[in-house]
């Protein structure tokens, strides 16, 4: 099996309980507040490491208190941090998250703070981990010149390039040609493509036309639907296990990094696939973002996909 390396973000969540999602204007009261490791970077570090994965980190994290949670999140799983480094005069990522808690449903705000410290030199100088992987891992919550110098190391030691646009920002197509795999969910796929995406159909449509600018393979999520992967030639549904979704934060990065492993393994992404759609599932039977990333048995104990 190939290692993993993940280029992304690393962030403290504090995270809120509420009876819905406010509106701009309203207060609504909140319960369950929980104070943890997260940042889309760290969570698919530490899912794809309990799925049986080595991994590689790289990311900036602030020269503040804060910065000791995900530094010790990363350490107490046996994540490879040496890529990990403290910058002076930024603050550690910081997210704040609501989660409905009738169904589960979040919204998120994140100030990234140290992660834009992230620089293309900082990626070059973590090539020892690249040239150990097979498979890289980024996210959109660093600046866009340091995913593409990600995904340019990435393709010259070739690795396969998993990019996953949250949150999302329009990528020019010369970025996106360096992506192999491209992991949108319903409302990024609609935002890059200005197809609306409310079903599977309007799914493979809106997959249809980001596999154009990519020429790879796209994989749209759908939450409790499971996901749409169009490939250069067709596209298939792939549903997911039927559970009840306690806390669905997270549950893109659970997606990613079970099918990264399922990659680093050698499998095709068919069987990858499977792997991801369970743990996405999985992660949305536990509150919190890093706290709730699935280990193999949680994938095992899920039912079958409906
Ligand atoms: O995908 C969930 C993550 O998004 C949270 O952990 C939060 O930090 C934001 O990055």
């Amino acid at each position: 099996m190939r290692d993993i390396v993940v280029v992304g973000s690393l962030n403290v969540d504090i995270c809120v309980q509420a009876e819905h999602i406010p509106q701009p204007g309203e207060t609504v009261r909140a319960g369950g507040l929980g104070i943890g490791p997260g940042g889309k970077g760290l969570n698919q570090a530490l899912a794809a490491r309990r799925l049986g994965a080595r991994v590689h980190m790289v990311g900036r994290v602030g020269e503040d208190r804060f910065a000791e949670v995900p530094e010790r999140a990363l350490q107490q799983a046996g994540v490879d941090a040496s890529y990990v480094r403290r910058v002076s005069d930024h603050h550690t990522g910081t997210a704040l998250v609501v989660v409905d808690a009738s169904s589960g449903e979040n919204a998120i705000v994140v100030a990234g703070g140290a992660n834009h410290q992230l620089l293309p030199r900082d990626v070059r100088d973590a090539v020892a981990a690249f040239r150990a992987s097979g498979v890289l891992l980024v996210q959109l919550e660093l600046e866009l010149e340091t995913v593409e110098a990600a995904l340019d190391l990435a393709r010259e030691n070739a690795l396969v390039t998993l990019l996953d646009p949250a949150p999302v920002l329009q990528l020019s197509d010369t970025l996106l040609r360096k992506v192999d795999i491209l992991t949108p969910n319903a409302s990024e796929a609609e935002r890059l493509t200005e197809i609306r995406v409310r079903d599977p159909e309007s799914a493979a449509e809106a997959g249809s036309r980001l596999r154009e600018r990519t020429g790879g393979n796209v994989l749209v999520t759908l939450g409790a639907a499971g996901c749409i992967w169009v490939w250069p030639t067709g596209f298939e549904h792939v549903s997911a296990p039927r559970v009840d979704a306690l806390d669905t934060t997270g549950a893109g990065d659970a997606f990613n990094a079970g099918l990264a492993v399922g990659l680093a393994r050698g499998e095709s992404i068919a069987r990858a696939l499977r792997r991801a759609v369970r743990a996405g599932a999985a992660a949305t039977q536990r509150s919190g973002a890093a706290s709730a990333m699935p280990t193999p048995e949680q994938l095992d104990a899920l039912p079958d996909g409906s």
